[in-house]
């Protein structure tokens, strides 16, 4: 029988504007999932979160897109919304569009990563999860991951991993899908996943066929074909025996590259890898944070977490993720550090433009 992982996440509001997820909406998505175990809807869970954004870490042997296992995350982000709603918590429900649920909580706010294989004889998982970011912050660690070898010892040293992988390439505006396969198509691949803001790798495979990393897509802001938003995104990726081992996984997060998120979604910072504990991003509403969770997958049951980032060898990012936060924060409100302007999620511009019409001349010299 497969095992079938979902990653589905949500924002249902937060204390201290969008930093932190209050324990009591954790303990009532607690609650509905514990009830789902009971019942053999799933047969195990976590729960974490990243900043303002819950993450239910599901196992079940129902296949993707599964309505009872959806209605599960669903009913938990609906009653915690309720309990923050009545704590008036920050953006209370920000992330439930809907309040009736039809089919799949695909369209419906929250982030969906799921994916479904056949377990080997140990399966490694690692599941990372973000917040003040947008999926495309995982375009470079994912394609470190999984075709750099300057990263990834084993794409030159073990036979298994030598073919390469296949990204899945979401663009998000135009709402089309393109398949890459790397080594041979790299430079192509590249081209694409560079804009951040378009091109997201959604999943990536092996030449077999085999799922090897599954990424949150949907946005809450890519409404009318319009991508203005960031939607905290969250990954789910297999380690070890065929796919990059554990560390080649973590490593590309030793490098904190910039992302699109920050203050008010429109600003650019580096990516903080830090434990669950620190997943609290204050300073300017950041800097963007990831968690990790490393977990062995035994008979669809979840054995672990490891939480990766609380570890004494990412002190060093973390001190040169601050540093760039510093840095990037002296540019105050100029680019790069402010997005351009189509890709913020607040801009005053247009009545800044309305009021100031009359008063722009045409230059004659
Ligand atoms: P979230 O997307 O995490 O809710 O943050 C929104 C924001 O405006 C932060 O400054
Ligand atoms: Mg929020
Ligand atoms: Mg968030």
């Amino acid at each position: 029988m497969k095992t079938t992982i979902s990653v589905i996440k949500a924002d249902i509001g937060s204390v201290s504007g969008h930093c932190f997820s209050h324990p009591a909406l954790m303990e009532k998505c607690d609650e509905v999932l514990e009830k789902a175990l009971d019942e053999s809807i799933i047969n195990d869970y976590y729960i974490s979160r990243c900043g303002d954004d819950v993450d239910l870490i599901m196992t079940h042997t129902k296949g993707e897109l599964n309505e009872e296992v959806h209605k599960v995350a669903y009913d938990a982000f609906l009653q915690a919304s309720e309990i923050a709603r009545e704590m008036k918590l920050y953006g209370a429900g920000q992330d439930l569009l809907n309040d009736t649920f039809s089919g799949n909580i695909k369209g419906m706010g929250p982030g969906i990563a799921e994916m479904e294989f056949e377990e080997r004889p140990s399966d490694p998982v690692i599941v990372y999860c973000c917040d003040k970011t947008e999926p495309g912050a995982f375009n470079l660690p994912l394609f470190k991951m999984f075709a750099d070898p300057f990263n990834t010892a084993g794409l030159v040293i073990d036979p298994k991993l030598h073919d390469g992988f296949k990204f899945e390439v979401y663009d998000v505006i135009e709402n089309k899908k393109v398949v890459l396969s790397c080594p041979e198509e790299m430079y192509d691949l590249l081209a694409l996943i560079g804009s951040t803001g378009r091109y997201i790798i959604k999943r990536i495979f092996n030449k077999k066929g085999e799922i090897a990393a599954s990424v949150t897509t949907e946005s809450l802001t890519l409404k009318n074909g319009k991508y203005v938003g960031k939607d905290d995104p969250a990954v789910i990726v297999r380690a070890q025996s065929g796919f990059p081992a554990a560390g080649e996984c973590v490593e590309p997060f030793a490098f904190p590259h910039m992302v699109t998120g920050w203050m008010r979604g429109s600003h650019n910072g580096p990516l903080m890898p830090v434990s669950e504990e620190y997943a609290n991003p204050v300073r300017f509403d950041g800097p963007p944070r990831v968690i990790g969770l490393a977990f062995q997958i035994a008979d669809a049951q979840l054995v672990g977490p490891l939480d990766i980032f609380d570890d004494p060898a990412f002190d060093e990012t973390r001190k040169m993720s601050s540093k760039a936060a510093t840095y990037i924060r002296r540019h105050g409100p100029f680019e790069p550090h402010r997005l351009p302007v189509e890709e913020m999620e607040y801009t005053s511009l247009p009545g800044v433009m309305k009021k100031l019409e009359p008063r722009f001349e045409d230059i004659d010299d």
